[in-house]
């Protein structure tokens, strides 16, 4: 209770809570005070905000229950609940309050020392979620962002400052063997998915890893064997699986709303690279990437279709590269040739006895980010829309005929999963779903149990690319 005292110390929102505050000890009121100003460099305005709205009330009913009023424009009970700070604060502010809630026998979450291999694109998205899972997710663990690692240093150190590592470095091989490490985050392209993630496993560290899960089957099954030997925990970060639309979606299925279900139709379009000039980077290049949009984002739908509709058992696909040469990175002038498909298609067949198309393209111009499913079955049809990822349309055959359609059902409730952010309809957006992943991946901490989806997803969902490529290049329908 001691930390609803903090908001009444930082909001002043009532001269009589105010007053009580102040009666606490004076160093107490010091450190506590420290410890939501760092919440204010770190959190978002907002999150500060409802933070201090809802411990507010609770330090209210505390001090006098006449004051147990709700303080604001919204109702309390959906802001969450509020155990401790989490990160933030100094260092030795933070020390001090974690040893006064040790020796008063309060539940202090476990620091989870975090490196981060990769600052760029899913660097920044896993920075990202590292410094807001304790903002708004109660967990027993919390990730600290110990050290960010990259190949430039100039590139690394800017990152490290701007995210809000409190180290970097440029040698993966020293940082994955670092003691004080717990967790190591494997953000970098898939060429080195699998020497990492071995030697983290051989360390001892908990692996959260990018997907798709490596270059290769082959590749992932090493991953997988490594990771069985250590006994260590590991992830693979399918963010999509976590937006809360995509989480009811299988909810609904899962409980048997939606019956028995006959069609999965996915897609996944982007338009990037539609330009012959973009340059050869690493995404066109089979030694780095493994593979194009199918290992990109054609993984990313088979993960949404195994996490819905079930494991693929059999798959007809054809890959295509429409543009073979591209200007070299370094020297324009040059070309270079892509290695990797620019679209694949796959009709599948999924061991319950449904059937599915996987589509996924980098050349689908005025589509940026369009990852969409729709499943129908036998009681009605799901469909959901990464543009709109708030969202989840639901139709049902058993609404009575007068009433029938698709319903649009905001996913953003309390009741709905992950929904600790803000007051219904208070909608979130891409980022949040990494989030989601940390989160997941602490509670896997606390409960020291596999988080899902794990490595194992990760080679399912590498077989059936494989089996895609394979049937591609000999136009027959291959067994996953
Ligand atoms: N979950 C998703 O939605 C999603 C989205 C995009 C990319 N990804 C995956 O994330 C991974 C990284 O992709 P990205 O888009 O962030 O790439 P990026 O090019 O933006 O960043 C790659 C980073 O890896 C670093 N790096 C490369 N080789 C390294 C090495 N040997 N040692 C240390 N650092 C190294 C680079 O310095 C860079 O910081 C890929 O596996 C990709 O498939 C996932």
């Amino acid at each position: 209770m001691i930390y609803s005292r903090i908001a009444a110390v930082a909001t002043a929102s009532s001269p009589r809570l105010l007053k009580a505050a102040f009666s606490l000890d004076p160093a107490k009121r010091i450190l506590l005070y420290s410890g939501v100003v760092q919440h204010y460099k770190f959190c978002n305005y907002y999150v500060i905000v409802s933070r201090v709205l809802e411990v507010f009330r609770n330090a209210a009913s505390e001090l006098d229950p006449k004051l147990a009023v709700n303080p604001g424009p919204y109702p309390v009970s959906s802001w969450g609940s509020w155990r401790h700070p989490g990160r933030g604060g100094t260092r030795a502010s933070l020390l001090l309050l974690d040893l006064q809630d040790r020796k008063k026998g309060f539940a202090v979450p476990r620091k989870i020392n975090v490196a981060l291999i990769g600052y760029q694109f899913m660097g920044k998205a896993h920075s990202n979620a590292y410094r807001q899972m304790s903002c708004f997710f109660d967990s027993d663990a919390i990730p600290v962002m110990k050290v960010i690692c990259g190949r430039s240093e100039a590139g690394v150190k800017a990152a490290a400052a701007k995210y809000g590592w409190e180290e970097w470095s440029t040698s993966w091989e020293e940082v994955v063997r670092r003691k004080d490490i717990d967790v190591v985050d494997v953000s970098t392209p898939g060429d080195s998915h699998m020497p990492i993630s071995i030697a983290a496993a051989k360390a001892g560290k908990t692996i959260l890893c990018e997907k798709p899960l490596a270059n290769t089957l082959g590749e992932a099954r090493k991953m997988l064997a490594a990771v069985q030997k250590a006994g260590v925990l590991h992830m693979i970060c399918h963010n999509y699986r976590k937006a809360p639309a995509v989480t009811l979606a299988q909810k609904l299925i899962a409980d048997g709303t939606l019956g028995k279900i006959h069609h999965f139709r996915g897609t996944y379009l982007q338009d990037w690279p539609v330009d012959p000039e973009f340059p050869l980077y690493w995404r066109f290049d089979k030694v780095k990437s493994g593979s194009g949009a199918l290992g990109d984002l054609a993984s990313h739908v088979t993960d949404l279709a195994r996490f819905l509709v079930g494991e693929i058992s059999e798959v007809s696909a054809t890959l295509e590269t429409f543009v073979k040469e591209r200007p070299l990175v370094d020297d324009p002038k040059k070309k270079g040739k892509v290695t990797v498909d620019d679209a694949s298609l796959a009709l599948v067949r999924f061991a319950n006895g449904a059937i599915g198309t996987i589509e996924a393209t980098r050349f689908a111009p005025g589509r940026k980010n369009y990852n969409r499913f729709e499943i129908n079955a036998s009681k009605g049809s799901l469909v959901f829309n990464l543009e709109r990822l708030n969202e989840l349309d639901l139709y049902l055959r058993d609404d009575p005929a007068y009433a029938r359609g698709f319903r649009n059902i905001m996913v953003t409730e309390p009741v709905h999963p992950y929904w600790k952010w803000w007051p219904a309809g208070h909608i979130i957006g891409y980022e949040h779903t990494f989030t989601h992943v940390v989160y997941d991946l602490m509670q896997a901490i606390v409960q020291n149990k596999q988080p899902s989806p794990n490595f194992e997803d990760g080679i399912r969902n590498q077989a059936v690319l494989e089996a895609m490529e394979k049937s591609s290049k000999s136009k027959k329908w291959v067994r996953v």
